[in-house]
């Protein structure tokens, strides 16, 4: 099938690129000259793990190409996906002007029957503004379908590959056909295409962020909790988690939830709820405590030293929101660094990934390091802030003949605490018993 793609951003180019890879002809495009050049010169301008050799193969064997010609890409696509970016306004509700304006550009160019799918996440009864646009602005026939995605940054390729399931919402009979045949070669495992109408399934993707969200959210709370009370967190996520109707999955507690989606798809529905005068209670208390969340290892580290961070220096491993990603956006450690250096502690940093996205934020505010040991080398304490594996097992002997005292502040509940307590370190974690 021919598709185009408008947007190469994170989720443009792995819905583009997974697309090429089961036979699809796909032509993305973008306003960004220079990224297009670099693609099309077979360079990825994100890192992702298992997209370069898709993206790499697809290329060379010319099923994938970019474009910054909006024409070209629409001329012969029978779908086209909307992949726009769709920032938080002033008030918190998501901004369409990147997604209206791509379609009233394509309303214009279009000749025939095309399929307009919205990727990117957009809130309840954005279809029907598109809609809107596209009767504007042609007469020839076209359908506009929500296809949210649920990949996550990390493992994009294998979420999309291999769905847990796909949404499809329209109410337009053909449009629904065609994306059924397109998505059939991802469904083999047998998980479903779930159809229903764009609004139920514009909702769908706010509602499983949020609730995902939530999860975390009520675990940061069980955590804080159990420290109270003397119980540890690892041992009731083992607990609940063994019941099916919970799940063992998204009950790590940390350092707060980030990223580019939970907290703008959040904040989202709670300001579409109130939009609509309905006052989402859990969601607001979500948002609480995760900014609670976000502060408490400073919380612990002021604690520790009686409230003077003035001097102190401190390493910190991980800056990316999570692992397996170089993307800051809405990183717990952005704030918790903001907050020690208010407090007057020097920083010194290493992330696998995301220094280069770092340095551009935070310029010379920290100091980066070469690797995980060399942030380490006369510091005052350790602060933990992304799982990163190859945090998981460091060399403990390197780790401590660099370190200048043996204080620890796991914000991800790495080690085995007593194994630490054994060696000598002062190690604190989140939710687990000291
Ligand atoms: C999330 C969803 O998981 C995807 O399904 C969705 O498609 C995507 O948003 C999106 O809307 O585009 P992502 O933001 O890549 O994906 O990352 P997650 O793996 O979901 O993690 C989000 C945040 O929650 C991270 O900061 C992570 O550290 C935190 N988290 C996750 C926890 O604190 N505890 C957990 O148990 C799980």
């Amino acid at each position: 099938m021919k598709i185009a793609v408008v947007g190469t951003g994170y989720v443009g180019l792995v819905t583009g690129t997974c697309l090429a890879e089961t036979g699809n002809q796909v032509i993305c495009v973008d306003v960004n000259q220079s990224k297009v050049k670099m693609m099309q010169e077979g360079m990825l301008p994100i890192y992702e793990p298992g997209l370069e050799s898709l993206f790499t193969r697809n290329l060379k064997q010319g099923r994938l190409h970019f474009t910054t010609d909006l024409a070209e890409a629409v001329a012969e696509a029978k779908i086209i996906f909307l992949a726009l970016p769709t920032p938080p306004g002033g008030d918190g509700a998501a901004d369409l002007s990147y997604v209206l304006g791509a379609s009233k550009d394509i309303a214009k160019l279009i000749t025939e029957y095309k399929v307009i799918v919205t990727k990117s996440t957009v809130p309840v009864g954005t279809a029907d503004k598109i809609t809107d646009v596209f009767n504007a602005h042609t007469n020839v026939d076209y359908a506009v379908v929500s296809n949210p995605e649920f990949l996550r940054e990390g493992v994009a390729v294998e979420d999309f590959m291999k769905p847990d399931r796909i949404v499809i919402g329209t109410l337009d009979e053909r449009a629904r056909k065609l994306m059924g045949e397109l998505y059939a070669p991802y469904v083999r495992q047998g998980n479903p295409i779930i159809y229903m109408d764009p609004r139920s399934s514009e909702l769908t993707k706010y509602a499983a962020n949020s609730f995902l969200a939530t999860k975390i959210s009520f675990m940061n709370e069980i955590a804080n909790l159990c420290e109270l009370v003397g119980a540890d967190v690892d041992m009731v996520r083992g607990g609940i988690g063994a019941d099916d109707r919970i799940g063992r999955r998204f009950l790590f507690s940390g350092i707060g939830y980030g990223g580019s989606c939970f907290p703008k798809d959040v904040q989202a529905l709670a300001k579409s709820a109130k939009d609509n005068q309905y006052d989402f209670k859990i969601l607001n208390a979500v948002m609480d405590v995760n900014d609670i969340q976000r502060k408490i290892l400073v919380d612990k580290i002021k604690a520790y030293y009686n409230n003077n961070l003035k001097g102190k220096k401190l390493a910190i491993w991980g800056l990316s929101f999570k692992p397996e990603t170089d993307d800051i956006r809405e990183a717990p450690a952005l704030y918790i660094i903001e907050d020690l250096l208010k407090e007057g502690a020097t920083i010194t940093a290493f992330d696998p990934e995301a220094m280069t996205n770092v340095k551009g934020a935070l310029g010379d505010k920290i100091e980066y390091a070469a690797d995980q040991y060399q942030a380490a080398k006369d510091a005052d304490a350790l602060l933990i802030l992304t799982e990163w594996s190859v945090f998981r097992t460091p060399d403990f002997d390197q780790l401590e003949s660099s370190l200048k005292t043996k204080v620890i502040f796991d914000g991800r509940n790495l080690y085995d605490i007593q194994k630490m307590i054994d060696c000598g370190y002062y190690y604190n974690s989140i939710g687990r018993r000291v």
